[in-house]
């Protein structure tokens, strides 16, 4: 029913613009019409039975030759996948950038979405065990699993890290929970970070924060284990969020960029039915929730289970908070003014506790949105061309 909703929804999004030739291709298919080379590594099983697929391009079109290539691991966001690294082609898209420069570049894929559906013993169809997860547990065992893999296959002692939004979360839990993964990371790029959220500015996070305790609430809007939303709660965020021209009505109908802002200077709107046919790529609700809660308690901690069941896993009636200070691998920030998701004075709380700020890094363009960082026209100019002039500092 709900994929029915993301059909039609991606339906109406290819009558709004031409046809482009990657929609509905798969991040292999891409990558492969693009003339890159891209290989597949699939069932990565982590500690607790999950099977990761990560995809790869491990070289540029003009370097084939080079050996001992730096590694670039790159994270998405949430209800996203590797797609998100290489769908705006390779004028924009931040991997061709990374290949061309060099870089050995390696795309992960979190449990739960298109690539990493798959689990040894749960069914996602029909075990909610297997949604039982949070950006906590993608932090603490998928990131550690697949970092381990990349290095055990490239031979490399450390990997550069670029994670969007909650590949961002999820790195700080990574280095919070297990930070002899520090020496393995050569240098974070943060764009749009996330860890600090009560200065958000989403409609959407803003009313799941309200109503994140109400289980019923949930169940019905949100889907109990896969984030899978109503066309109800589309309708209501819809009048919120988007009484504006009908083209934004048009986009705005799409979770995804409800939750990730848009910004029609920098949106290319040929490149929506390709966004589109790879997004949303699944999450857990748990996901959300986790998010709702730093919202609504002001701290960057763990998943609130309520008093009780907290006292047993943690100890404590509240959560504990994440270990910033644990975080001592170098890290560079990009943020921006017009972020929904990452606001700037969340973004200034949270580098003032890093022990090892590199670069704090304001794109300097004050209409620049949380997915601007991955397919905005100008996003080279304004962004990626930042990012990878610091990670040469580091080479
Ligand atoms: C950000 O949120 C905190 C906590 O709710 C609040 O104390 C502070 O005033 C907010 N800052 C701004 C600039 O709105
Ligand atoms: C928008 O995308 C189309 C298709 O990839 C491309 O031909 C065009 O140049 C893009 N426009 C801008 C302004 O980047």
């Amino acid at each position: 029913m709900v994929k029915n909703v993301f059909g039609v929804l991606l339906l109406i999004s290819v009558c709004l613009a031409q046809q482009h030739p990657d929609v509905g291709l798969s991040t292999i298919e891409m990558i492969q019409r693009q003339g890159y080379p891209v290989e597949e590594h699939v069932n990565i099983q982590t500690p607790d039975g999950y099977l990761l697929d990560m995809h790869r391009i491990p070289h540029g079109k003009n370097n084939a030759g080079q050996t001992n290539k730096p590694v670039a691991f790159v994270m998405h966001g949430i209800l996203s996948s590797s797609a998100d690294w290489v769908n705006m082609g390779p004028e924009k898209s931040i991997a061709y950038q990374l290949a061309d420069e060099g870089y050995d570049v390696w795309m992960g894929n979190a449990r739960g979405n298109t690539w990493s559906r798959k689990h040894i013993t749960y069914n996602p169809n029909r075990d909610s065990e297997f949604w039982d997860f949070s950006w906590h547990e993608i932090g603490s065992i998928d990131l550690p699993t697949m970092i381990d893999y990349v290095l055990g296959i490239t031979g490399q002692q450390q990997v550069f890290y670029i994670g969007h939004s909650q590949g961002s979360t999820s790195f700080w839990v990574m280095l919070s929970e297990r930070p002899e993964y520090n020496s393995r990371i050569r240098l974070m790029i943060a764009l749009a970070p996330i860890g600090y959220m009560s200065n958000l500015t989403n409609p959407f996070f803003q009313l799941l924060s309200t109503f994140h305790n109400t289980l019923e609430w949930v169940l019905s809007f949100l889907g109990m284990d896969e984030f899978l939303p109503s066309s109800d709660l589309f309708t209501l965020i819809g009048q919120i969020a988007c009484n504006d021209e009908s083209f934004v009505q048009g986009i705005c109908a799409s979770i995804f960029f409800l939750i990730g802002g848009w910004n029609s200077a920098q949106l290319n709107q040929t490149m929506i039915p390709v966004i589109m046919s790879s997004t949303p790529a699944g999450s857990s609700t748990k996901q959300m929730i986790h998010y709702a809660q730093l919202i609504s308690s002001g701290n960057f901690r763990k998943y609130d289970y309520g008093m009780i069941l907290n006292l047993i896993r943690y100890g404590s009636l509240s959560p504990p908070d994440y270990i910033i200070e644990n975080i001592q691998a170098p890290v560079g920030l990009f943020y921006s003014a017009n972020d929904w998701l990452s606001a700037v004075v969340d973004v200034h709380q949270f580098a003032n506790q890093l022990p090892n700020l590199a670069l704090q890094f304001l794109v300097p363009d004050p209409r620049f949105n949380h997915l601007d960082y991955l397919f905005a026209i100008d996003v080279r100019e304004l962004c990626y061309n930042r990012a990878l002039a610091l990670m040469r500092q580091f080479a």
